[in-house]
């Protein structure tokens, strides 16, 4: 029996992971300890399509945790329980020209200025459904399972190593209750955000993750429903806008599409109707998004001519 020839997209995928891979800029971060031991060499690039199929090329299959990339998915499951309005009264939806974790609140309502920056982030997790914080959790854990079709755990070392570095977001948590946008008792929030961002993806998991969105909340994979359209549509502004921070407006510029970053050096981008992209490669740009994820995504749209404008 002969060889299966691969597919036209799968020798370009091929061939542009083997260009982007010789592209050795970045650092991997470090500020949560256990993120330092990521191989720098990783790079899994994944195209997951509306009808459900699953393009890879390179280190797919190997975990990393979500970290800030499980923003939006936490966004759409808390639109979802609470409606547009609901969030709105607790998270605004401005870009904040500033870090992932910038201190800022604005000034008239207190609210944090989007749901992709670690301020905004903490809330969100907060107006997922649930009695307690523990099944709060579980209404995320189970969510990002959804969006991604398969059950996700959490790695506890990354996890630890979170808890025991976090002041910064601890700090964030404590302005957030006195401005009144966040309810009960801080550390069980924030327990709740540290826990959502240390849970393991592979690069293949944020293709499907991401062509969930594109496909109005169904699972092109397992032919679930995770959240509604319109919460898809909601989610997406807000990733064109602010989901690579104070690099959301060059980003958009030259790859084009919705998209969100984590320090972990995962990245998830989308085109609506179409496809998600999930990339992972741990070194990362002076912002905090995988340097190998941009070259990878402006190549991708370039080639395919992905670029939405
Ligand atoms: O809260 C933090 O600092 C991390 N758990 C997540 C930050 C992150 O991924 C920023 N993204 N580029």
């Amino acid at each position: 029996m002969g060889e299966q020839v691969p597919s036209p997209v799968q020798v370009r995928l091929d061939e542009l992971h083997a260009r982007v891979q010789l592209n050795c800029e970045g650092e991997v971060a470090t500020y949560i300890p256990a993120l330092g031991k990521a191989d720098p060499a990783l790079f899994g690039l994944a195209l997951a399509t509306h009808d459900g199929h699953v393009y890879e090329s390179g280190d797919t299959g190997v975990g990393f945790t979500i970290q800030s990339v499980s923003k939006p998915f936490v966004y759409a499951l808390a639109l979802y329980d609470r409606g547009l309005n609901g969030v709105l009264e607790r998270v605004g939806v401005e870009p904040t020209g500033e870090g992932f974790d910038a201190l800022r609140l604005e000034p008239e309502t207190g609210r944090p200025l989007n749901p992709m920056v670690n301020a905004g982030a903490i809330v969100t997790a907060s107006l997922v459904n649930g009695d307690d914080w523990g099944q709060r959790f579980q209404r995320i854990l189970d969510g990002l399972s959804a969006f991604a079709g398969r059950e996700l755990r959490v790695d506890h070392e990354v996890l630890a190593s979170e808890e025991r570095t976090g002041d910064h977001n601890r700090a964030l948590g404590y302005l957030l209750r006195n401005a009144g946008v966040l309810e009960g008792d801080v550390d069980k929030a924030l327990a709740v955000y540290f826990r959502q961002c240390s849970v393991v993806v592979t690069a293949r998991d944020l293709a499907v993750m991401g062509a969930t969105l594109a496909g109005g909340g169904v699972n092109p994979v397992t032919g679930q429903r995770v959240v509604g359209a319109d919460t898809t549509e909601h989610v997406l502004a807000v990733m064109a806008t602010c989901g690579t921070y104070d690099f959301a407006g060059e980003w958009l510029l030259r790859a084009g599409l919705p998209a969100k970053s984590g320090v972990a050096g995962g990245l998830v981008a989308v085109l609506p109707s179409q496809l998600g992209i999930g990339v992972f490669s741990p070194p990362l740009d002076r912002r905090g998004t995988s340097v190998r994820a941009i070259a990878a995504c402006q190549e991708l749209s370039a080639r395919f001519g992905l670029h939405l404008m």
